[in-house]
C-alpha cells in the first residue's frame, strides 16, 4: 500500500473557519491524506485564512513566505510540499495570491472545499489553479460525512447551519467573501447532529455569519433558527445548544421565546452591536438604532434573565466624533457584557466604508479602544467575581495544564478549572466556583449526587 499522505492544515479568524477547516480533513481523509502535526514533513499545507482585518490577511502573507522555505528545502530532498490558500483571503484576493506569492499551488473559496481533490490535482498537473466561484451546487450536499478523517473526540463541536450575509454593513467584506445568505436544509443539519451525537458531542454551537437569519427547508416548508433549535433539543445526548453569531435585526419573537422555553439553550448570547451611536450605525448601514438594540436585550432579559450577553465593537469608524464614542461607552454600561470583542476601525478594499473622506487618526483610535477595554474588561471581571461561591453545571470538556486537573465550561461559555477524574471527561457536573480569575473560574467537586451519578 502506498504511503499515506499528510496534510497539515492551519486555521486563522472565526469558528466557521475551525469548522470548516475539518470538513476539509474530511473531505481529503476519502482521497488518503492523514492529518500532520506540524508542516513540516507535510505533502500538503492548507491555510485557512481570515480577511476581516488588514492584520489577519497580512498574517497570511507570512505564513506563506516561511512555507516558501520548506517547500524548497522539500524539493531539494526530493520531496513535493504543495501549499493551498482557502477561506476569505482566497475568496477576496483570488490569482492575486499566485502573483504575489508564486509559491502557492492552489487557491479555493469557502465555497468550493469539496473540489479541493480536483482542485489540486489541476494545480498538480497545470500549475497554479485559482476556484473562487460560487458554484450552484451545495458543497456540503458533496461532502463526506462529519468525522470521516476524525471522529470527534471532544464533547462540543461547531456546525454550520447558515452561511453568508445579505446585511452588507459598510465596514465588513464578508457579504463578499461568503456571499449571500444560505442556510442548510432541516434534515442534513439533523443527521450531522446525530452523528456527532454518537461520536461523543453533548455540546453543539450553530454556526452562521448571520446565524439567526436562518431559514433552512424543512419536512412543512421553511424552518426558523427557533424551530432548529427546538428540534435539536430534542435529541438524545445532545445537553446544551449555542449560536453565534446574531443580528439584531433577525432576533425574532420566536428566538427570544426559545431562550425561555428551551432548558439546554445555554443563556449566553453574542449578540453585536457594533456602536452606541445613531449616527454611526446609519453610516455603517446596521438598520437598527441604538434603542431598537437596548430594547431586544430588554426582551431577552426578561425571557431568560440570567443571560449574559458578549458583543462586538468596532471603534474609530469614519467620522466618529468624540461624542459618538461617548454614546458607545455609555451602551455598553447601560447593558453590561460578560465578555466582548472590540476593534479599531480597519479600512477593507471593496467596502464602501473604506473610501470615506474621514478617517479617523490612528492615536484617537488607540486612545479609544483602550478605554472601551478598559470599560469591557471591568465588566468581564465582574461578572465572573460574581460567581464566586455559586455551585454551576459544568461540562468537562480536556484535561488541564497540572495532572489531576479538568477544564470545562460555564452554561455562560466560562472557562472553568477543576480538580477532577478524567473518568468525568463529557460529563456535565455540578462545580462549586471557589475563585474566579478574570479569564477563567477555579471550582472544586462538592461530590454531590450528580457528580456520583456521572462517575457510575
Ligand atoms: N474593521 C474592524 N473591525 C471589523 N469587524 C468586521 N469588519 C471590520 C473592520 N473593517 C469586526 C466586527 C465584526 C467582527 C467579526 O469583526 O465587529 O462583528
Ligand atoms: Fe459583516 Fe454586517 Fe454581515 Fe455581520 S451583519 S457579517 S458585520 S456585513
Amino acid at each position: 500500500m502506498a504511503e499515506a499522505k499528510k496534510v497539515f492544515i492551519k486555521t486563522y479568524g472565526c469558528q466557521m473557519n475551525v469548522y470548516d477547516s475539518g470538513r476539509m480533513a474530511d473531505v481529503l481523509a476519502r482521497e488518503g491524506y492523514e492529518a500532520a502535526e506540524a508542516p513540516e514533513g507535510a505533502d500538503l499545507v492548507v491555510l485557512n485564512t481570515c480577511h476581516i482585518r488588514e492584520k489577519a490577511a497580512e498574517k497570511v502573507y507570512s505564513e506563506i513566505g516561511r512555507l516558501r522555505i520548506l517547500k524548497e528545502r522539500a524539493r531539494s530532498a526530493g520531496r513535493d510540499l504543495r501549499i493551498a490558500v482557502a477561506g476569505c483571503v482566497a475568496q477576496a484576493e483570488g490569482a492575486e495570491i499566485v502573483a504575489r506569492a508564486p509559491a502557492v499551488d492552489a487557491v479555493v473559496g469557502p465555497q468550493s472545499y469539496h473540489r479541493l481533490p480536483a482542485i489540486l490535482e489541476r494545480a498538480r498537473t497545470g500549475g497554479p489553479a485559482v476556484e473562487t466561484e460560487f458554484p450552484p451546487e451545495d458543497k456540503f450536499d458533496h461532502m463526506p460525512p462529519v468525522g470521516t478523517a476524525a471522529p470527534k473526540r471532544g464533547p462540543t463541536a461547531f456546525l454550520t447551519v447558515q452561511e453568508g450575509c445579505d446585511k452588507f454593513c459598510t465596514f465588513c467584506v464578508v457579504p463578499y467573501t461568503r456571499g449571500a445568505e444560505a442556510s442548510r436544509p432541516v434534515a442534513r443539519i439533523v443527521e450531522e447532529a446525530e452523528r456527532l451525537a454518537a461520536q461523543g458531542v453533548r455540546e453543539l454551537t450553530l454556526l452562521g455569519q448571520n446565524v439567526n437569519a436562518y431559514r433552512g427547508a424543512g419536512p412543512d416548508g421553511a424552518w426558523s433558527l427557533a424551530r432548529l433549535l427546538s428540534r435539536l433539543a430534542a435529541l438524545p445526548g445532545i445537553e446544551r445548544l449555542r449560536y453565534t453569531t446574531s443580528h439584531p435585526r433577525d432576533m425574532g419573537e420566536d428566538l427570544i421565546a426559545a431562550h425561555r422555553d428551551l432548558d439546554r439553550l445555554m443563556p449566553y448570547l453574542h449578540l453585536p452591536v457594533q456602536s452606541g451611536s445613531d449616527r454611526i450605525l446609519k453610516a455603517m448601514n446596521r438598520r437598527h438604532r441604538r434603542d431598537d438594540y437596548l430594547r431586544i436585550v430588554d426582551r431577552l432579559r426578561a425571557a431568560r434573565p440570567d443571560l449574559a450577553l458578549s458583543g462586538d465593537f468596532i471603534v474609530g469608524f469614519p467620522g466618529e466624533t468624540d461624542s459618538d464614542f461617548e454614546d458607545t461607552m455609555r451602551l455598553v454600561e447601560t447593558v453590561g457584557y460578560a465578555q466582548a470583542y472590540s476593534f479599531k476601525y480597519s479600512p477593507r478594499p471593496g467596502t464602501p466604508a473604506a473610501d470615506s473622506a474621514a478617517h479617523v487618526p490612528e492615536p484617537v483610535k488607540a486612545e479609544r479602544l483602550a478605554r472601551l477595554q478598559d470599560l469591557l474588561d471591568c465588566q468581564q471581571k465582574a461578572f465572573n467575581a460574581g460567581m464566586a461561591g455559586r455551585t454551576v453545571p459544568v461540562l468537562l470538556e480536556k484535561a488541564g495544564r497540572r495532572p489531576g486537573q479538568l477544564i470545562g465550561r460555564s452554561p455562560w461559555l466560562q472557562a472553568v478549572q477543576v480538580d477532577a477524574p478524567p473518568a468525568l471527561l463529557g460529563a456535565i457536573v455540578d462545580v462549586r466556583i471557589v475563585e474566579a480569575g478574570s479569564n477563567s473560574l477555579f471550582g472544586a467537586l462538592p461530590g454531590n449526587r450528580a457528580t456520583m451519578r456521572a462517575i457510575a
